[in-house]
C-alpha cells in the first residue's frame, strides 16, 4: 500500500520505518526540513532508538515537507505531537494544521483513502475535531474517504520491537470499510486485532496508560509505607507479582513516571472526565502522588546535608534508560528543587545531557567521576553503567534501586 505519515517525531518515524520494512511505500511528511534532512541522510537522527539507524539504512522512505506527495495514498497516518498543559488542556494546533492540509489533499485524491489518527487525542476528538476539518474538503467521511483511530503502544527505546511484536492492534473505525483497510495493513503482524468505535479506541489508549501510571503510583505509595515500617518494597513487589492477576511488570518503586505519554495521557483523561461533570478522584491522586514522589530525594537529602552552598551530583537525566528523552523527566523537578534550595548541581547522563541543559541551563554537565565527587549523589535513572560505579564513602539517595549504591557510606532508597 502507499502509506503517508504526517509528523516525523517518535511515533511517525518508527511507524514509517517499520511499514517500509513490511514492504509498503512510505512517504514521511513534516514541516521541519532540517529534521527530514537528517532522516534522509540517516545521520544525526532526531531521536535515539535501538535499531533505528540500521533499519533506516535497510529500507527506503521518501521524505517531504509537501503534502502534495501524499496524494493517492491508501492510508494517511496522522502522527503529529500533541501536548497538554497542567490541567490537561490539549494543544491541538499541529493536529488542526495537519487535518487542514490533509483536507487539501482529499480534494485532489482520486482513490479511496483512509485517514488514521495515531496522535494521542482527548476522548471524542477524532469525531468532534478531526472529521469536521477533513470534511471541509467537500468530501464526506465514511463515504468518500475513511477514518480510523489507531492508537500506538510503543515504549521508547524498544519502539521498533514493539511495532513488529505488538501486544494488540486496536482499530477504532468510523465505518467497516475504513477498519477493513487498516486490518489488512496490519495483517502480517501476529497480534490480536480488536475493532471498536473511534471513541472506544481513544479511550483504550488513555485508559491503558492511566492504568500503568496507577500501578506505578500504587507501588510507590506502598513503598512510602514500607520505608516507614522498615520493610523492603522490592521484596513485597516480588511477592505480589507472583500472583498472575497482579503480574510482576510496572511494580518498580522509585521516583515515579515521566516521559511523553504517561503524565500527559493521565492529565488528558482527568480533564476529559471533568468535562463530563465526573470527578476522577483515583486518577487525580495517581498524578498528585507522582508529582510528590519526584521531590522525595530532595527531602531525604536534607536530613543528611545542608543544601545551601552544597554541591549535589545527579546521575541520570533521561526519563528512563535507553533514551535521550527528558520530557516530563523527574530529573527536571529534582534539579529545580535543588537549585531553589541554593545547591550547585552537577549532572551526568550517557545520552540526555544536551537535551537537559536546554530545559535546565543552570546545571553543570560533568563526568560520572565528577558527579560522584559531589557532597552527595542522587540517582534518577537506572542506566546499566550506574550499576558498576564505586559508591564507597559517598552519600547516595537512590531513586531507582541501584543495588551497588548500597555500599555508600550513607545510602537511602526513596521508598525502600
Ligand atoms: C509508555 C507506555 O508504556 C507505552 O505503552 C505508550 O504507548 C507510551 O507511554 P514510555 O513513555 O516509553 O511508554 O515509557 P514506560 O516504559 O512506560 O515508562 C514510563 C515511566 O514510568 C518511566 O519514567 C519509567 O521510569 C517509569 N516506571 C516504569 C516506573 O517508575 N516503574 C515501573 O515499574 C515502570
Amino acid at each position: 500500500m502507499k502509506i503517508s505519515i504526517i509528523g516525523a517525531g517518535y511515533v511517525g518515524l518508527i511507524s514509517g520505518a517499520c511499514f517500509a520494512k513490511l514492504g509498503h511505500d512510505v512517504v514521511l511528511i513534516d514541516i521541519d526540513a532540517d529534521k527530514l534532512a537528517t532522516i534522509a541522510k540517516k545521520e544525526d537522527l532526531p531521536i535515539h532508538e535501538e535499531g533505528l539507524q540500521e533499519l533506516l539504512e535497510e529500507v527506503h522512505i521518501d521524505t517531504s515537507t509537501d503534502y502534495g506527495k501524499t496524494v493517492d495514498s491508501d492510508v494517511i497516518f496522522v502522527c503529529v505531537g500533541t501536548t497538554a498543559d497542567e490541567n490537561g488542556n490539549i494543544f491541538s494546533e499541529h493536529l488542526i494544521n495537519a487535518a487542514n492540509d490533509i483536507a487539501g489533499v482529499l480534494k485532489k485524491q482520486q482513490k479511496y483513502c483512509v485517514v488514521a489518527v495515531k496522535s494521542t487525542v482527548g476522548p471524542g476528538m477524532t469525531e468532534s475535531l478531526v472529521i469536521p476539518l477533513l470534511e471541509k474538503s467537500g468530501r464526506k467521511a465514511g463515504k468518500d474517504f475513511g477514518i480510523c483511530m489507531s492508537p500506538e503502544f510503543l515504549q521508547e527505546g524498544r519502539g521498533i520491537y514493539h511495532f513488529m511484536n505488538p501486544s494488540r492492534i486496536i482499530i477504532g473505525e468510523y465505518d467497516g470499510r475504513s477498519g477493513d483497510v487498516l486490518e489488512r495493513l496490519h495483517q502480517s503482524l501476529k497480534a490480536p486485532v480488536m475493532r471498536a468505535s473511534l471513541r472506544t479506541a481513544e479511550m483504550i489508549k488513555l485508559a491503558s496508560n492511566a492504568f500503568l501510571a496507577t500501578k506505578i503510583s500504587f507501588i510507590n505509595e506502598i513503598g512510602n509505607i514500607c520505608k516507614k515500617l522498615g520493610i523492603d518494597t522490592y521484596e513485597v513487589a516480588r511477592g505480589m507479582g507472583l500472583d498472575e492477576r497482579i503480574g510482576n511488570k510496572f511494580l518498580n518503586a522509585g521516583i515515579g513516571f515521566g516521559g511523553s505519554c504517561l503524565p500527559k495521557d493521565l492529565r488528558i483523561l482527568i480533564s476529559g472526565a471533568r468535562e463530563t461533570g465526573y470527578q476522577p478522584e483515583l486518577l487525580r491522586e495517581v498524578s498528585n502522588l507522582n508529582e510528590n514522589q519526584a521531590l522525595k530525594p530532595v527531602e531525604l537529602l536534607k536530613k543528611h546535608i545542608k543544601l545551601q552552598g552544597a554541591t549535589v551530583g545527579i546521575l541520570g537525566l533521561a526519563f528512563k534508560p535507553g533514551t535521550d528523552d527528558i520530557r516530563d523527566s523527574r530529573a527536571i523537578k529534582v534539579a529545580e528543587a535543588l537549585l531553589a534550595e541554593g545547591a550547585m548541581v552537577k549532572v551526568y547522563d550517557p545520552l540526555a545531557v544536551a537535551n537537559f541543559i536546554k530545559t535546565c541551563p543552570q546545571v553543570l554537565p560533568a563526568s560520572k567521576e565528577e558527579v560522584l565527587d559531589s557532597d552527595a549523589v542522587i540517582i534518577l535513572t537506572e542506566w546499566e553503567e550506574f550499576m558498576e560505579l564505586d559508591y564507597r564513602g559517598k552519600i547516595v539517595i537512590d531513586g531507582r534501586r541501584i543495588e551497588k549504591a548500597r555500599e555508600a557510606r550513607i545510602y537511602e532508597g526513596v521508598c525502600w
